[in-house]
This record gives C-alpha cells, sequence and structure tokens, in this order.
C-alpha cells in the first residue's frame, strides 16, 4: 500500500471529510481511525480530547500516514497546536483553520457556527474568525443532541429535525447569513439544517481542509498519482459493526473489513510533550 492520509474522528463524522477527500483526490489511500471507544467526545474535556488526539496521531504516523487530517472539530481545538510540535515531521491539519476561511470566503458578516459543547468552550472559531475578519460578527451554538443521533442512525428522523430547529432557531433570531458546521458529525445533518435555515449559507469545512490538503501534499512532492489503486483502511478501538454498517452507507462505499484497535494494547493516550 502506498503510504496513505492519516484521518481521524470519535466515529462516523470524519467520514464526511473522508468523503470529499475520495472525491477531490480520488488516487489517494486513506487509513481512518474511529475512536468508538470515546464517542461521544462533546462533552469530555478538551484535556483529555487532546490525550487522544495525541496518542491516534501517533498511532496513524506508525501506520505509514503521510500526512494526517483531523477529521474532528474537538480535537482540532484540543490538540492541533501540540500534534504539530511533537510530530513536526509530518503535515497535520484541522478543519477549524479551513472552516474558518471558508466561513470569511463566503462574504457573510454575521457568522453562525454550530459544533458541540467542547468546541463552543475552546472558542476556536469566534477567534480564527474573527483574526481573519474583525468585522465578522460569529454567533457559536452547542448541539448536544446531534452526534448521538447521526451515531445512532438516526440523521433522517422526525427526532433530528426537532433537534436541529432547536439549535439553529436561535442562530436565526440574530440574523445569520451563513451557518458553519463546526462538527463533522453534522454534515450528515445538512437536509434538516437546510429545511430550517433555507436562506442561509451553509459551510461545510472538509471541501476547504481537503484543498489545503492537496496543497499541502503538492508543496511536498508527496500527492499519490494514479499508477496504483487507492486503498483504504479503517479501524475503530470500540464498536466495529456498527460504524461498518452506517459508515459503509454514508459513505457510499463498502466498509468491509474494520480493524480493531485497542486503547492501552495498539495505542496510548499521550500528555502533550513539553518542547
Ligand atoms: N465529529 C467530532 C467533531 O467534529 C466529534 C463529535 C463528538 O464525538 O462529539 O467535533
Amino acid at each position: 500500500m502506498r503510504n496513505p492520509i492519516g484521518m481521524f474522528d470519535s466515529g462516523l463524522g470524519g467520514l464526511t471529510v473522508a468523503g470529499e477527500l475520495l472525491r477531490q483526490l480520488p488516487n489517494e489511500s486513506i487509513i481512518y481511525f474511529a475512536d468508538t471507544a470515546h464517542v461521544p467526545y462533546g462533552e469530555r474535556p478538551l484535556a483529555e480530547i487532546e490525550e487522544f488526539a495525541l496518542g491516534i496521531t501517533q498511532f496513524l504516523i506508525e501506520q505509514g500516514a503521510k500526512a494526517v487530517v483531523m477529521a474532528c472539530n474537538m480535537s482540532s481545538a484540543a490538540a492541533l497546536s501540540s500534534a504539530r510540535e511533537t510530530f513536526p515531521d509530518i503535515p497535520i491539519l484541522g478543519v477549524i483553520g479551513p472552516g474558518s476561511r471558508a466561513a470569511v470566503g463566503s462574504g457573510a458578516k454575521s457568522i453562525g457556527v454550530l459544533a458541540t459543547t467542547g468546541t463552543v468552550k475552546s472558542g476556536a472559531y469566534s477567534r480564527i474568525i474573527k483574526e481573519l475578519n474583525p468585522d465578522c460578527e460569529v454567533l457559536e451554538q452547542p448541539c448536544p443532541p446531534f452526534v448521538p443521533l447521526v451515531e445512532a442512525g438516526l440523521a433522517e428522523s422526525e427526532e433530528a429535525e426537532v433537534a436541529v430547529r432547536s439549535c439553529v432557531e436561535p442562530l436565526l433570531a440574530n440574523g445569520i447569513q451563513a451557518v458553519v458546521l463546526g462538527c463533522t458529525h453534522y454534515p450528515f445533518l445538512r437536509p434538516a439544517i437546510a429545511r430550517t435555515a433555507p436562506n442561509v449559507q451553509i459551510i461545510d469545512p472538509a471541501e476547504e481542509t481537503v484543498r489545503e490538503l492537496h496543497n499541502i501534499l503538492e508543496e511536498r512532492g508527496i500527492t499519490a498519482h494514479n499508477d496504483e489503486a487507492a486503498e483504504h483502511i479503517f479501524y475503530a478501538s470500540g464498536d466495529m459493526d456498527g460504524f461498518a454498517r452506517l459508515g459503509s452507507s454514508f459513505l457510499g462505499k463498502d466498509i468491509n473489513h474494520v480493524r480493531h484497535a485497542q486503547w492501552g494494547v495498539d495505542l496510548m493516550p499521550r500528555a502533550k510533550s513539553r518542547i
């Protein structure tokens, strides 16, 4: 197998980024890690997420990843800078920087962000968007029910419709012009979000993330070309069957073989290095 792009998330959400990678860079192989032993991440402290993210990044690099995409907003908020310090030789991307650049690039001045509690608490979207354009107003809305609904395969249920309305309406009341899907699980709820907010631009950071990844691969001369077939490998730390079943339908590709990677055996939570 050629050197893959490592990607990870707490569960199914990062597949929205993997799907975009397959679309934009079909020659790249992917090694995907779903931390289903710890999903949902949303209410956990950022320091704990940082330890998970550093442990997973190390695991992916040990498996041969030539670049790592944190296909998870909480990990991006908690661990991007420490992962870059800890593993300086491998390009590591998060989704919050690209998502913020896409939001500012949309031209909207009043931007809503739907995210998990942890990502909202980190304030990362507000900080980065305002650094890019101090005239933008940013409103961040935590959406605790969304990830459990997606992981349960209920993204298209009435329950999801109601949860989406209750989280999106406060942003609409504040006159937002664009809304960032600030958790990689949320693109699975995009139809319900679009029904609730039909006149608002919906920004999925995945597209810009993969565009920026492509630029980095090109700069380093490590883009895969079409001389070998791409191969994709999936790992899960907890539930594997649910991940394979729902993941296959979300990705539109058979995830027929999910490997088990066990915390404490195959990978370790890792405190940040003190450089
Ligand atoms: N999909 C992840 C994110 O983008 C984590 C969601 C969760 O497990 O709460 O933040």
